[in-house]
C-alpha cells in the first residue's frame, strides 16, 4: 500500500493516465480521488461516470452528449461528462465494460482532445484528465479483442493495483479503528475498541468485500454492541478458531492450508507463476503440479 501512495503522489501532477486495478471494495474510487485531489486540477471537477451500470444504447449520449434532436426523447441539448469534466478529471470506472464503439469514439477524445456530441457536427474543444479503473483483467481483455489495446496504453500509462484486504496484514486493525472511531462518534455509542477473539477473527477473515466490507461490518458492529469493546459475534465474524480447526482429517488441513497460501500468493503477484513459485520456495514445475492436485484452474491465479 505504500507503493500505491508513493505512485499516486508522483503520478498526481503529470496528466497522464492512471489505470487502477484492484478487487472490488479495495479503494479504488477513493484513490482515484486523491489522484484528483492532489493535482494541480484540484480546482476543477471531478466527474465519475460507470461504464457498467449505464444501457450501452445511453452511455454514448452519456459520456459525450447529444444535440437538440439527435434520438427519440433528445428534446434538449446535453452536455456529456466528458465536457462536464473539462479543466478536470473523468473518473471511467469499469472501463473493461465499454462496448468496442465507444472504445474507438474514446480513444479519438484522448489522442485528440476533441469530441462531438451525438447527433452534432461541431467538435469541440476539451481539456480533461482520465483516470480509468477495472476490477477485471484487461489483459486477458485485449487477448479476447474485447478491448482495444491502443486504448490500453493510453490509459494505463501508469498502472496502481490495490492489494486485497486480506494481504494488508495490520493495516486490517489500523482501518477497522478508523472505521470504529467514526462511526462510535456518529452513532454517539460508547464502543472504544475490539477484543482480542475480534482481532484474531479479522486477521483470519478472507474479505471478499475488501475495505467495503470491513467498512460495513464495523458499522454494523458498533450499532448492536452492547459492549465497550466490539466482539466476533458483533461484527458477524466466526471466532478464528472454531473456523480453522472444523477441517477433518490432516490431509485436508494441509491441502486447505496450501491452497490458500498458493492463492494469496498468485493474487499478490497478479498471477506471475515465476515470482510465485521463487516466493513459495518451490519450482515452477511443482507449482503446476500442486496447483493441479488442489484444483486451482489458471483462471484463479489473479482472481480477487
Ligand atoms: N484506505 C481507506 N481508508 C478509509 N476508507 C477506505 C479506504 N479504502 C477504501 N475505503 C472505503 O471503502 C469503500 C470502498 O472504496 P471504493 O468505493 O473506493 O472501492 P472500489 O474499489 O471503487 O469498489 P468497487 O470495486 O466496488 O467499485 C468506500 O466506502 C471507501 O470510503
Ligand atoms: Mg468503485
Amino acid at each position: 500500500m505504500q507503493a500505491v501512495f508513493k505512485t499516486v503522489r508522483r503520478v498526481a501532477s503529470s496528466d497522464a493516465g492512471v489505470l487502477i486495478g484492484g478487487g472490488s471494495g479495495t479503494g479504488k474510487e477513493l484513490v482515484a480521488r486523491a489522484v484528483h485531489r492532489l493535482s494541480n486540477r484540484a480546482d476543477g471537477p471531478f466527474i465519475a461516470i460507470n461504464c457498467g451500470a449505464i444501457p450501452e444504447n445511453l452511455l454514448e449520449s452519456e459520456l459525450f452528449g447529444h444535440e437538440k434532436g439527435a434520438f427519440t426523447g433528445a428534446h434538449a441539448r446535453r452536455q456529456g461528462r466528458i465536457e462536464m469534466a473539462n479543466r478536470g478529471t473523468l473518473f471511467l470506472d469499469e472501463i473493461g465494460e465499454l462496448p468496442l464503439s465507444l472504445q474507438v469514439k474514446l480513444l479519438r477524445f484522448l489522442q485528440e482532445h476533441i469530441i462531438e456530441r451525438v447527433g452534432g457536427r461541431q467538435e469541440i474543444e476539451v481539456d480533461v484528465r482520465v483516470i480509468a479503473a477495472t476490477n477485471t483483467d484487461l489483459k486477458h481483455a485485449m487477448k479476447e479483442e474485447l478491448f482495444r489495446e491502443d486504448l490500453y496504453y493510453r490509459i494505463a500509462v501508469v498502472g496502481v493495483t490495490l492489494p486485497l484486504l486480506r494481504e494488508r496484514g495490520d493495516d486490517i486493525t489500523v482501518l477497522a479503528k478508523v472505521f470504529l472511531e467514526r462511526f462510535a462518534a456518529e452513532g454517539k455509542k460508547n464502543v472504544v475498541g475490539f477484543n482480542a477473539d475480534a482481532i484474531k477473527a479479522m486477521h483470519t477473515h478472507d474479505w471478499p468485500g475488501n475495505v467495503r466490507e470491513l467498512e460495513n461490518r464495523v458499522r454494523r458492529g458498533v450499532i448492536m454492541s452492547e459492549g465497550r469493546k466490539l466482539t466476533p459475534d458483533d461484527l458477524e465474524l466466526a471466532s478464528g478458531d472454531a473456523e480453522r480447526f472444523k477441517t477433518v482429517s490432516l490431509k485436508q488441513a494441509r491441502e486447505e492450508l496450501e491452497r490458500e497460501l498458493i492463492l494469496r500468493t498468485l493474487a499478490k503477484h497478479n498471477g506471475n507463476m515465476t515470482r510465485t513459485a521463487a516466493e513459495l520456495s518451490v519450482s515452477r514445475p511443482t507449482l503446476y503440479e500442486l496447483m493441479d492436485k488442489l484444483g486451482i484452474r489458471k483462471e484463479d491465479r489473479a482472481a480477487g
